[in-house]
């Protein structure tokens, strides 16, 4: 029985040891970072951050292509926006795509200086601006129009309802009629209940690929839910 478990282990996917995206540029995106080791100066954030740990490339190409695909999206019309984007890989992949612009936002100064050295190293290869800010995410202001939200669970409970209340607060306040997708990456249940407090931001499905460490869901804005049925109130939060 133990033997089958190593066995198991020792072909599983580990995310910690795939360098296939550095390798092929030159970059530095991989690695762990425990939260403890994150550099976040006030306590009660640092104890709401997730690590860091990239997602892998390929995922964030089939979430991206699956979007694009499902909903007939063009990527000229759409930002494209990281909430803790680390070393900034997920922002370089989006980045291969036309996006309008892909932006990254991480807390960590020593991650976002990483991610600007990456950015300058594949930059001929982008399709799209990057820009990588070092913020907090509940204190980033939203690029006007179309939005493509990228949350690979960046952060706890606490946090992420309050940077859900503040992108519905922005998104309320947009004179123009825009469209807002939130595809949330190792889509916890402690992520579904907060974004179920807030049904504005209906659920639209589930999609796992590759392993179930790497399920994710679709989250849609929708402003004037006229019967306030949507998706989120009526599925289940497992
Ligand atoms: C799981 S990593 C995601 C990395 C990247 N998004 C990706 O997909 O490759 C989570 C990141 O969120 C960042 N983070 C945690 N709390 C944050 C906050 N309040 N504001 C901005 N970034 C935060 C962490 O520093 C960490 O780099």
């Amino acid at each position: 029985m133990a033997l089958r478990y190593a066995l198991i282990y020792a072909l599983s996917y580990k995310p910690v040891d795939d360098i296939s995206y550095d390798r092929q540029h030159g970059t530095d995106t991989s690695g762990i970072v425990p939260t403890r080791n994150l550099d976040i100066a006030d306590d009660s954030t640092r104890w709401q951050a997730n690590l860091f740990l990239a997602s892998p490339a390929r995922i964030t190409r089939y979430m991206i292509e699956a979007q694009l695909g499902a909903e007939s999206i063009n990527p000229e019309d759409y930002s494209f926006v990281d909430y803790g984007s680390g070393k900034g890989r997920s922002t370089l992949v989006a980045a291969e795509y036309p996006f309008k612009r892909a932006i990254g936002i991480e807390i960590s100064a020593e991650l976002t200086a990483i991610a600007r050295q990456n950015a300058e190293r594949v930059k001929s290869r982008c399709a799209a601006p990057v820009e990588f800010f070092c913020t907090d995410a509940r204190k980033f202001s939203l690029p006007e129009g179309n939005l493509f939200l990228h949350m690979y669970h960046p952060f706890g409970q606490d946090i992420l309802r309050e940077v859900l209340s503040g992108i519905r607060d922005q998104a309320i306040a947009s004179e123009q009629p825009r469209r807002i997708l939130i595809p949330y990456l190792f889509s916890v249940a402690m992520a579904k209940a907060v974004f179920h407090e807030f049904p504005e931001f209906r659920r639209t499905r589930d999609v796992f690929c590759m392993n179930p460490q790497y399920r994710w869901t679709l989250y849609e804005w929708v402003p004037h839910s006229p019967t306030g049925d949507g998706a989120n109130n009526s599925a289940s939060l497992l």
